[in-house]
């Protein structure tokens, strides 16, 4: 059976039971499953093959801040995937992996000099621009490289979309994007300039979108500006539509992929451009687990606290934006539950992954499956308290390969020195 199940009593991921990755791999680890990443990008894949004509179907670039781990990336590039990037960091993880520089396309919100630099000598695809600025940055570098960069410019459509406050993208006051009036200035700017091409425009209004319709009014503000660009004869070529895409963490209404496809169809397909898409979290975030070991059960007059051996800094999701993850027993599932805080050994209250969770009984020494941990877990861990960044496996179906090993000690302090004077 493929993905996480449960088989004996004990959860497995494909046909490999996690207390076997424990032992070897030791905790806590992400363990990952590469048929559900495969199973999610074929359902992205049918849901447009089903509503959009053959010659429009999206290039679908998975933004691999959700989870930058090279094997990840090879997985999705060996699928077809094109790449979303942020970063000269993900550039070069992008290019470890094979992706190709006509399927890259960074989105970053502030490029850098040698962001820029690096991107131009891949000779990505496309740079999404943010801000006048940027772009006049963009076509200094391409002229001092003798090249012309296709350009986009992101619109911010003023509507509300994202799983929380601090995942929303799309409306006026946030940092992201350019109104639709300074883009028809910014497209007149670029086709006076010599080293840019203006070829599109792009929106992304924010991740885990729950409230789905909010897509709908983003795309028709879109076409909009695609309309009057063309009145002002400006040529439109690309559309890149962004990601966004909720995944179900508890009982979340799930994203109706054909609704989406079909107002894809609707809205966008009659514009008649290239289409592309940056799903980051769909592709990856039901396609990983944390799995951790309990350390303690702390009883006080108020709480049971379950300790375990996984932290905020491993993942840090319900910290910063209280988020829900799924927690559960890896064997012993049918114990009666009891109601527990569960968190971890970091010395903060905000190192705290569920309250009053009720989970059958977790004894000492037990392990812990954090659910839906695939998608900004390991990427956005941190080495706070001292602690070494967990492994990462991945599981296909009879393999098993660690495609990060554990941090060591002298990884924690590699690259720091003490200076002379203190010696
Ligand atoms: N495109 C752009 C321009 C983005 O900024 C993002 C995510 C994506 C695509 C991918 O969005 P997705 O399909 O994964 O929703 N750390 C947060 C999520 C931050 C998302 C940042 N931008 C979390 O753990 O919920």
């Amino acid at each position: 059976m493929e993905g996480f199940h449960r088989k004996n009593g004990v959860l497995h991921v494909d046909n490999i039971p996690l207390p076997e990755i424990a032992k070897t791999a030791g905790t806590p680890t992400y363990v990952y499953s590469a048929s559900i990443i495969r199973q999610q990008f074929s359902a992205l894949r049918e849901s447009f093959s089903k509503f959009l004509p053959a010659d429009r179907q999206p290039l679908l670039c998975y933004a691999c801040k959700a989870n930058s781990n090279i094997a990840i990336l090879k997985l999705l590039q060996g699928l077809g995937a094109g790449l979303e990037i942020v970063s000269e960091g993900e550039l070069y993880r992008g290019a470890k992996a094979g992706f190709t520089g006509d399927k890259i396309i960074s989105t970053s919100f502030g490029k850098e000099e040698e962001e820029i630099k690096a991107c131009l000598s891949a000779n990505i695809h496309q740079f999404n621009i943010e801000s006048p600025d940027e772009l006049a940055h963009v076509n200094r570098y391409a002229g001092e490289s003798g090249k012309v960069a296709k350009v986009l410019f992101r619109l911010n459509p003023d509507v509300q979309g994202g799983g929380h406050s601090k995942i929303q993208t799309g409306k006026k006051t946030h940092k992201f994007g350019n109104s639709a009036t300074r883009i028809l200035e910014l497209y007149k700017i670029a086709t006076e300039m010599e080293n840019v091409e203006p070829v599109g425009v792009s929106v992304h209004i924010g991740s885990q979108v729950s409230t789905v319709s909010a897509f709908k009014p983003a795309f028709e503000r879109l076409a909009e500006l695609v309309q009057t660009l063309r009145e002002q004869g400006h040529k439109v070529t690309r559309l890149d539509i962004g990601g966004g895409f909720p995944i179900v963490y508890k009982d979340e209404d799930l994203l109706d992929l054909d609704a989406y496809a079909r107002w894809v169809n609707d809205i966008i397909v009659p514009l008649d451009t290239e289409i592309q898409m940056e799903p980051g979290r769909y592709m990856v975030g039901n396609a990983g687990i944390l799995l951790t070991e309990t350390l303690y059960i702390k009883k006080t007059q108020v709480r049971n606290f379950l300790v375990l051996d996984a932290a905020m800094n491993d993942l840090m999701r319900p910290a910063l934006y209280d988020a829900w993850h799924g927690i559960e027993p890896v064997s012993n599932a049918d114990r009666t539950p009891v109601t527990y805080d569960v968190v971890g050994p970091v010395c903060e209250s905000g190192d705290i992954f569920a309250a009053n969770r009720d989970i059958p009984e977790i004894r000492e020494g037990e392990l812990v499956a954090i659910r839906s941990a695939g998608a900004y877990g390991f990427s956005m861990a941190s080495n706070y308290n001292s602690r070494p960044l967990p492994a990462e496996i991945m599981v296909d179906g009879d393999n098993v390969a660690t495609i990060r090993e554990r941090q060591t000690m002298p990884d924690l302090i590699k690259g720091e020195s003490i200076p002379d004077w203190l010696k």
